[in-house]
């Protein structure tokens, strides 16, 4: 099956990456993600250490396969990058600014640096920091994001990396997506709103079937956000989420001095602590309108990569 150079690089089959999802768990998904040849990921916003640890061990007893633990500067938890350092996963992979002292960090200890960008100026500054990998994140995101879109930050980026792989995020769902990241000469895609409507990923079902009902046009920038989210622990550091509407995303959007920070931000925690918070901002990209089923997340990475096959030998319409 289609393999590129990043895939010997990260020790994994297929070049599909299954995104990080801050603070919900998801050793499930990036356990049946890992078996299927792909690259799981997990995230670490919002639990304590205790809690990370087991996630690590869990995954570790579930898979023998390599996979990614994310950090992002939403805040940064010093604790807990610490901690990864010292688990020593096969990938750390980061998020909202490029930590030049902490991708030192890794590779003292012998860990690959995946490093997520959303415009030209952060993938010049990760490329000279040393990241292993740049995900070129078009702002069709789900999750935190930029502005720029996909097909033409790839591109850019692919032309600024030289030998560095690049893989393409942002509105990528199907092997049509993969095709087209390839083309624009990324190594594979790191998919997030696709692996969230999965069968193994631990989310509410509402959240689930709402991603599938979804248009693109549903999935909406939360300005405002800031009012209730962690604040940026580094400089440099951007994005602004892209979610499905609700009432509570609306008002954010259109009206948000009629929240109530000190109110709002601990209930939206509380909620995320629970395992939910998607009945108030529930992350989803543009790519939620190529999301028809819920479907095994194995099944998913060998579909997107037979289909692209397919598209790419001309056998697909
Ligand atoms: C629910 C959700 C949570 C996310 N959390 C993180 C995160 O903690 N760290 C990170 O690097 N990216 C995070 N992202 C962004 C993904 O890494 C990825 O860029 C994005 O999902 C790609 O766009 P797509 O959703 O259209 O596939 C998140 C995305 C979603 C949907």
């Amino acid at each position: 099956m289609l393999r590129t150079p990043v895939c010997e690089l990260l020790g994994i089959e297929l070049p599909v990456v299954c995104a990080p999802f801050g603070p919900w768990n998801e050793v499930p998904l990036a356990v049946a993600v890992c078996e299927a040849g792909g690259l799981g990921s997990l995230g670490t916003a919002a639990r304590d250490l205790a809690r990370l640890r087991d996630e690590w061990a869990e995954m570790r007893r579930l898979t023998s396969r390599p996979f990614a633990v994310n950090h992002t500067t939403r805040p940064l938890d010093e604790d807990a990058f610490q901690a990864t350092i010292e688990d020593r996963p096969r990938v750390i992979s980061f998020h909202l600014a490029v930590p030049r002292d902490l991708i030192s960090r890794a590779h003292d200890a012998g860990i690959l640096w995946i490093q997520q960008v959303m415009d030209a100026r952060q993938a010049a500054e990760a490329l000279d920091a040393g990241a292993d990998v740049l995900i070129a994140q078009g702002g069709e995101a789900g999750g935190h994001g930029g502005e720029v879109s996909t097909l033409v930050l790839v591109p850019q980026v692919v032309d600024m990396a030289g030998d560095t792989p690049v893989l393409a995020a942002g509105g990528i769902a199907d092997g049509r997506g993969l095709a087209a990241a390839l083309v624009l000469g990324a190594q594979g895609v790191s998919m997030g709103t696709r692996f969230l409507a999965s069968q193994e990923m631990p989310a509410s079902d509402e959240w689930k079937e709402r991603i599938v009902a979804a248009d693109a046009v549903d999935a909406v920038k939360v300005a405002g956000s800031e009012r209730i989210l962690p604040p940026y622990s580094r400089p440099g550091s951007f994005g602004v989420p892209r979610a499905l509407r609700t009432p509570f995303v609306d008002t954010l959007r259109e009206k948000p001095e009629d929240i109530d920070p000190g109110e709002a931000g601990p209930r939206l925690m509380r909620a995320i602590h629970a395992g939910r918070g998607d009945e108030f901002m529930p992350f989803a990209g543009q790519s939620a309108a190529l999301v028809h089923d819920i479907r095994p997340a194995g099944e998913i990475v060998r579909g997107v990569v037979r289909e692209a096959e397919a598209v790419l030998a001309g056998q697909h319409r």
